[in-house]
């Protein structure tokens, strides 16, 4: 599990892609907030490599503005200075290996500067299309096996898509394989760097009352829900060819599934964390996609009320083909065939555009013996929910019945509350100061394995495949904001089960 408190060696950061919007929404804030509170390594230099030109001034004033647009906290000049010097800007196409090889020289000579060996951390933050000629030019530059073997061995960190389908995940995957060791590599899901995320683990198996009733004699049903309110907004061109499937439910949604649906590893180690969440990921059965009870629900937002204000449907955002039947929602009902999960439904559900955002897994108990309150309408037992709110409002409910004072005998459900801002206060650290931070230091706990990507990928591309033959046949559709159409209440109504997230709020 991450420690804060390693000590990270030199550190040369070069960011692919340093014009792009996530370094200024993300990458830039994160560096900046670990470097205020010291985290950084003493010598730690900053290098951005991008196809256009820029001078290293205009580089320092885009990073400047991204902070005062997207820092949770001020970067004051003690901060700024600390860094801005160890600031500059590579410009090169990323298949020419020739600009390869003069970041390597650029590289060098920082170093010696330095005076003892320095780790690269190499940040792939372009679109996935250039991924390839990346990797393939850190490789034969000779930049990814730098100082190998030891701490300060070039490490990269890669963002999703990891494909857009198993065999191109696999592809990426023979690529990376190739030219890094899989120590070396970082594959980022900034969901598994969220607090409430990282806390699952704690949560589950520090606490010796979950773990017996973790399993099929007394859980009736899991349910994920990753809902947005906002629409694709400016991202359309991007989003049109992804969908709610590769966009959310691949990564982030099935690595809340697999932190949930793990066995306890036998070690902190992060291959023995990762190695069960493969495991939990494998034993995930083919879904059925046709049939009198399919188990894949995929829509499109049209036209509805959010917020009170009219809100576009998909067709008519921003760089959607009118064409298009991308999903903008996607559900599934899933089932485990292993020895702890069989025969209780996982149920799993992401969208743009629905009522509220809100991540949140809910944990449905089953209802007690019908022998003295379950008998009957009278009593009306609803079931235990443990319910962990990953975002917004992050914490933990679990819902127990209880008496209503009284003369009467009369049961409510109440709720045993913790809240992290009540608990805690507010302004934790960002995910992306998390991974970066685990990234330098080597630990890739909360971080994609290569074969967890290609095993998600194996359930899931069927569907995909599956989709693109229907075209917009069978493709729903809901209003915005709302919470997704009807098809995915069907998903639960055999086992007699429910969407918990949005009811809780009285939505
Ligand atoms: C990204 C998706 O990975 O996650 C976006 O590409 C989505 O479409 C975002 O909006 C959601 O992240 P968060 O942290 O706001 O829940």
């Amino acid at each position: 599990m991450p420690d804060a408190t390693v000590k990270t060696p030199p550190t040369i950061i070069v960011i692919f892609g340093a014009s792009g919007d996530l370094t200024a929404r993300k990458l830039a804030p994160a560096i900046f907030n670990l470097s205020k509170d010291g985290l950084l390594p003493e010598s730690c230099h900053l290098i951005g490599y991008g196809r256009t030109e820029m001078s290293i001034d205009s580089f320092r004033d885009y990073l400047v503005k991204s902070l005062d647009s997207y820092s949770r906290r001020t970067i004051e000049e003690e901060t700024w200075n600390a860094l801005s010097s160890n600031i500059s800007f590579h410009a090169g196409a990323y298949d020419d290996l020739g600009s390869f090889e003069k970041l390597e020289e650029k590289i060098s000579t920082i170093e010696k500067a330095i005076g003892s060996p320095a780790q690269c951390l190499f940040y792939v933050s372009t679109p996935p299309g250039v991924f390839m000629p990346i990797l393939e030019n850190l490789g034969a530059s000779g930049l990814a096996k730098r100082h190998q073997g030891q701490n300060t061995a070039s490490k990269v960190i890669i963002e999703k898509p990891f494909g857009r389908d198993l065999q191109s995940a696999h592809e990426l995957n023979e690529v990376i394989n190739r030219r890094f060791e899989e120590s070396q590599v970082f594959r980022i899901d900034h969901y598994l760097g969220k607090e409430t995320v990282q806390s699952l683990l704690v949560q589950r198996f520090a606490n010796a009352i979950f773990e017996p009733v973790w399993n099929r004699h007394y859980v009736s049903s899991v349910q994920i829900t990753v809902s947005e309110d906002l629409g694709v907004g400016t991202r359309g061109g991007y989003y049109d060819k992804s969908g709610a499937m590769r966009d959310m439910i691949q990564n982030h949604v099935m690595q809340l599934l697999a932190l949930t649906a793990m066995e306890p590893p036998s070690s902190l180690d992060p291959e023995a964390i990762r190695d069960e969440k493969v495991k939990a990921l494998k034993a995930l059965k083919p879904l059925a996609l046709e049939g009198d009870d399919p188990e894949v629900v995929r829509a499109v937002y049209t036209e509805g009320l959010v917020g009170g204000k009219r809100a576009n449907g998909y067709l008519e955002e921003e760089g959607i083909p009118e064409d298009s039947f991308t999903e903008t929602y996607t559900a599934l009902r899933l089932s485990l065939d292993n020895w702890r999960w069989k025969g209780v439904p996982f149920y799993i559900r992401s969208g743009k555009r629905l009522a509220m955002k809100a991540s949140e897994i809910v944990v449905q108990f089953s209802r007690p013996p019908a022998i003295l309150f379950g008998e009957g309408k009278r009593y009306n037992v609803a079931p235990n929910l443990l319910v962990i709110r990953i975002q917004p409002n992050e914490g933990i409910t679990l819902y127990l019945n209880t008496k209503t004072p009284g003369l009467e005998t009369k049961l409510q459900p109440i709720k045993l509350a913790f809240g992290y801002e009540t608990t805690f206060g507010s302004n934790t650290p960002e995910a992306y100061e998390r991974l970066i931070l685990d990234a330098l230091n080597g630990d890739g706990t909360l971080f994609i394995r290569g074969d967890e990507a290609e095993t998600s990928w194996g359930l899931l591309s069927p569907v995909l495949e599956y989709w693109a033959e229907q075209g917009r046949r069978g493709l729903e559709s809901y209003s915005a904001g709302t919470w997704g159409p009807l098809a995915a209440d069907k998903l639960l109504l055999k086992s007699g089960h429910e969407w918990i997230t949005g009811k809780e709020y009285g939505q």
